[in-house]
C-alpha cells in the first residue's frame, strides 16, 4: 500500500461515467419522517436490512435499536451501511440513557420486525432493560410488532396472549406472521415474518396517520375485462392493471379502506387493499354497485371491454368442424364508472380515466362532463412509454379549472401526484 498519489486521487474525483452513474435522484416522499426499527433475535433479522435500506431510500430518517440476541444475527455495522446513522444497542451508556428517551419521542413510527416470542412478552409487561424495550415505553408514536418464530411457539396460548395484549390493551398493531416456510429444518406455518415490502407499506400507512384520506372509503377499478368467445378464448385488452394497483395501493398508505375491484392482471393483491377479482364487464359492474354508495373517493382506472359477444360458444370453437371463419356477434356492455353515478352519494369524488389515441384533451373533457367525474386523467394510447402495459405513464389531469400536464414518470408516482390533487376534495365534500 502506499498514499494515494495525485492521479489517484483525481481519478477519484472523476465524473461517474454513464454507465455508473447512481441512479436519478428518486422521490423521497418520506423525507423528514423519523422511523424507529427494533430488531430482536430471531433469523428473520436479515430481512430487517431490507426493511431500513427500503425505508432509507423513501427518505425516512431510520434508528435501528438490536437488542442483545439480534446481534447473534445481523451486526449494527449492516444497518449502519444501509441507513448512513449510527446503529444502536446500549441503554447503558454515557449517551444510551438519554438516548431512549430522546428517539422514543421523535420517532414518528416505531416497528420491531423481527418481533420474537421473548420481545412479545417482554413488550406486554412493561420490561424496561434495553434499549428498545425502555424506547416503546417512551414513546406516543404507533407501534407495529412483527412477530417472527416457530410455529409451535406462536400457537402457544401465552405466546398469542401477549400478542392480544398488546393490540388491545396497549394499541400496537400486530402484523402476521404469515404462514410459510420456517427457519431451515422447521416445518412450514404459522410463524414467518410478513416480508419487507409489506412491513414498508404498513409503516407508511402508520406515517400518514391524520390525511385527509385517512378513514375514507376508497373505491378503484383496474385491469383489463376478459369477455369469453368460448370456454378457452376470451376478448381483451393490454391493461396491465398496473396504473389502478398503484393508486389503490397509495390510497391505502394514506389511511383509506381501499376496495380495489379487478380484471384479471399478473399482479399480486396489494398490501391492506381489499381486492375483488373479477373476469367481465358485467361482473365488474356487479361489484362496483354493489359497493359504490360507501365510497368517499371512486377511481374508475379499469379499461373495461366496450362490447362482449351476445352467446359465447359453450364447447370449444374446432376450425375442422366449425369452418375457415367465424363471425362473432358483439353486444354492448354496461358502462360501470357512468352507469355508478346515480348510486353515488352527493359528497363523494370521481375520477375517471381516458386512454385516447387523438385529440386527448377534448375528448377526455367531454369524457368527464357525460360521466360525472369531477377529475379526469387522460392517458395517450399510442406512446410507447405510457398507457397500457408501460411502467412509466405521461397523463394529463382535467379538473372544472382546466388541465394539468404531469411529466413522464413511473405509474406509482403518477399515482401518488393523482391522489395529491383530489384528496383535500374529499375531505372538503364530508
Ligand atoms: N368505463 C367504464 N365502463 C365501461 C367503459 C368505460 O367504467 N364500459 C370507464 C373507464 O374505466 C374510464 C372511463 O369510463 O374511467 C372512460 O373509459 P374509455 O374507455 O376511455 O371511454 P369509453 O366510454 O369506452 O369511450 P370510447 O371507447 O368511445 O373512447
Amino acid at each position: 500500500m502506499h498514499p494515494p498519489g495525485d492521479d489517484e486521487l483525481t481519478a477519484a474525483r472523476r465524473p461517474w461515467p454513464e454507465a455508473r452513474r447512481p441512479w436519478p435522484e428518486a422521490r423521497r416522499p418520506w423525507d423528514g419522517r423519523r422511523v424507529v426499527l427494533g430488531v430482536t433475535g430471531g433469523i428473520a433479522a436479515y430481512k430487517a436490512i431490507l426493511v431500513a435500506r427500503r425505508l432509507t431510500q423513501l427518505g425516512a430518517e431510520v434508528d435501528t435499536v438490536l437488542s442483545e440476541a439480534a446481534r447473534h444475527f445481523v451486526t449494527p455495522l449492516s444497518f449502519e451501511g444501509v441507513t448512513g446513522r449510527t446503529a444502536l444497542t446500549d441503554l447503558f451508556s454515557v449517551e444510551g440513557a438519554a438516548r431512549h428517551i430522546r428517539i422514543g419521542q421523535d420517532a414518528h413510527v416505531v416497528c420491531v420486525a423481527p418481533a420474537t416470542a421473548d420481545f412479545l412478552a417482554r413488550a406486554a409487561i412493561g420490561r424496561a432493560d434495553d434499549l428498545l424495550t425502555t424506547t416503546l415505553l417512551a414513546t406516543d408514536a404507533p407501534v407495529l410488532l412483527c412477530p417472527a418464530m416457530n410455529d409451535r411457539m406462536w400457537a402457544h396460548p401465552q405466546v398469542r396472549g401477549n400478542a392480544q395484549y398488546c393490540e388491545e390493551e396497549l394499541g400496537y398493531t400486530v402484523v402476521g406472521p404469515a404462514t410459510g416456510p420456517l427457519a431451515v429444518g422447521e416445518a412450514a406455518g404459522a410463524g414467518r415474518m410478513v416480508e419487507p415490502e409489506e412491513i414498508v407499506e404498513r409503516i407508511g400507512r402508520a406515517l400518514a396517520r391524520g390525511g385527509p384520506l385517512d378513514g375514507r372509503t376508497v373505491l378503484v377499478t383496474a385491469g383489463p375485462t376478459h369477455e369469453p368467445l368460448d370456454p378457452v378464448r376470451f376478448l381483451g385488452n393490454r391493461s396491465s392493471g398496473r396504473m389502478g394497483y398503484a393508486l389503490a395501493s397509495a390510497a391505502w398508505r394514506r389511511g383509506a379502506r381501499v376496495v380495489l375491484v379487478s380484471g384479471p392482471t399478473q399482479l399480486p393483491d396489494p398490501v391492506g387493499v381489499e381486492t375483488v377479482r373479477v373476469e367481465t364487464a358485467s361482473e365488474m359492474d356487479v361489484e362496483v354497485q354493489r359497493r359504490v354508495g360507501d365510497a368517499d373517493l371512486q377511481i374508475f382506472a379499469a379499461a373495461v371491454a366496450d362490447f362482449r359477444p351476445v352467446e359465447p360458444a359453450r364447447s370449444k370453437i374446432k376450425r375442422e368442424r366449425d369452418g375457415s371463419s367465424w363471425n362473432v356477434e358483439l353486444v354492448a356492455n354496461p358502462d360501470v364508472a357512468a352507469g355508478s353515478a346515480a348510486a353515488t352519494w352527493s359528497g363523494a369524488v370521481r375520477v375517471g380515466f381516458a386512454l385516447e389515441t387523438e385529440n386527448l384533451i377534448e375528448n377526455a373533457a367531454r369524457k368527464r362532463e357525460k360521466k360525472g367525474f369531477d377529475w379526469i386523467v387522460a392517458n395517450p394510447a399510442n406512446e410507447p412509454d405510457a398507457g397500457f402495459g408501460a411502467e412509466t405513464n405521461r397523463v394529463t389531469l382535467v379538473g372544472a379549472d382546466g388541465a394539468e400536464q404531469l411529466p413522464l414518470q413511473p405509474k406509482d408516482e403518477v399515482a401518488e401526484i393523482i391522489l395529491d390533487r383530489v384528496q383535500d376534495a374529499v375531505g372538503a365534500a364530508s
